[in-house]
C-alpha cells in the first residue's frame, strides 16, 4: 500500500493538527506526516508538537511582499517535503486561487458548521444566533471559494438552550479530533 505524505498546516492552538499525528502513529493509517507548517511562531501548537517529537516549519507572512510570493514558498516547501495531501487545520491565511488550483483535489480543510452554512468567521455564534438546533463539523475539499467546496462528511452536534460559543466550539473541536482523522483516512483509501 502506498503511504502518503500529509502536510498539516496550522495558526494557533493546533488541537486538530495534533489529532492528525496521533492517528497517524498507526501503521494501518496509511500517511505519515511530512512537514508541519504554520504562519505564526507564537503558535501554541508549534510547542504541542514538539512534545511529539515534531518541528514545525514557521513561514512568516510578515516576511513576504504579497499573498502570490507567500504561496509560491509555501509550494516549494511542499514540493521540498515531497508532500501529497495537504490538511489545513486552523490555518487562517487565506490561499491564493493559484495555490489552491495547484493542490486541487488534494488539500482538505475542517470548519466548525454544518457547510454550506456558516462559511467563514464566528460559526459557533451564528449558529446559536440563528436558534439553531444543530451545528456540527465538515471537512472539504478547498477549492478557491473560502469553506466552499465540495464537503467529504460532517459530524452533527446538537445546540443546548444553554450554550454559549465557548460551551458549544468545545463539543464541536471534541467531534472534530475523531472527523478529521476518520475523512483523512477515507479520502487517502478511496479518494
Ligand atoms: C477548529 O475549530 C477548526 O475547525 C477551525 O479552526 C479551529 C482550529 O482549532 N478551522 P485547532 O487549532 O485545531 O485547535
Amino acid at each position: 500500500m502506498m503511504v502518503a505524505r500529509v502536510a498539516i498546516l496550522f495558526s494557533g492552538r493546533g488541537s486538530n493538527m495534533m489529532a492528525l499525528l496521533r492517528a497517524m502513529e498507526s501503521p494501518d493509517f496509511g500517511a505519515v506526516p511530512a512537514i508541519l507548517i504554520t504562519d505564526n511562531l507564537q503558535a501554541e501548537g508549534v510547542e504541542h508538537a514538539r512534545v511529539l517529537g515534531f518541528e514545525c516549519h514557521v513561514i512568516d507572512g510578515a516576511g513576504y511582499k504579497d499573498k502570490d510570493s507567500f504561496d509560491i514558498e509555501l509550494n516549494r516547501i511542499l514540493d521540498d517535503a515531497r508532500v501529497d495531501v495537504v490538511c489545513l487545520a486552523g490555518f487562517m491565511r487565506i490561499l491564493s486561487v493559484a495555490f489552491v488550483n495547484a493542490w486541487a483535489g488534494r488539500i482538505l480543510n475542517i470548519h466548525p458548521s454544518l457547510l454550506p452554512k456558516y462559511k467563514g468567521l464566528n460559526p459557533h455564534k451564528r449558529a446559536i444566533d440563528a436558534g439553531d438546533s444543530h451545528s456540527g463539523a465538515s471537512v472539504h475539499l478547498v477549492n478557491g471559494e473560502i469553506d466552499g467546496g465540495k464537503v467529504l462528511r460532517q459530524v452533527k452536534v446538537a445546540i443546548e438552550p444553554d450554550d454559549t460559543e465557548a460551551s458549544l466550539s468545545a463539543r464541536i473541536l471534541h467531534e472534530e479530533h475523531r472527523l478529521y482523522p476518520l475523512v483523512l483516512h477515507d479520502f487517502l483509501k478511496n479518494g
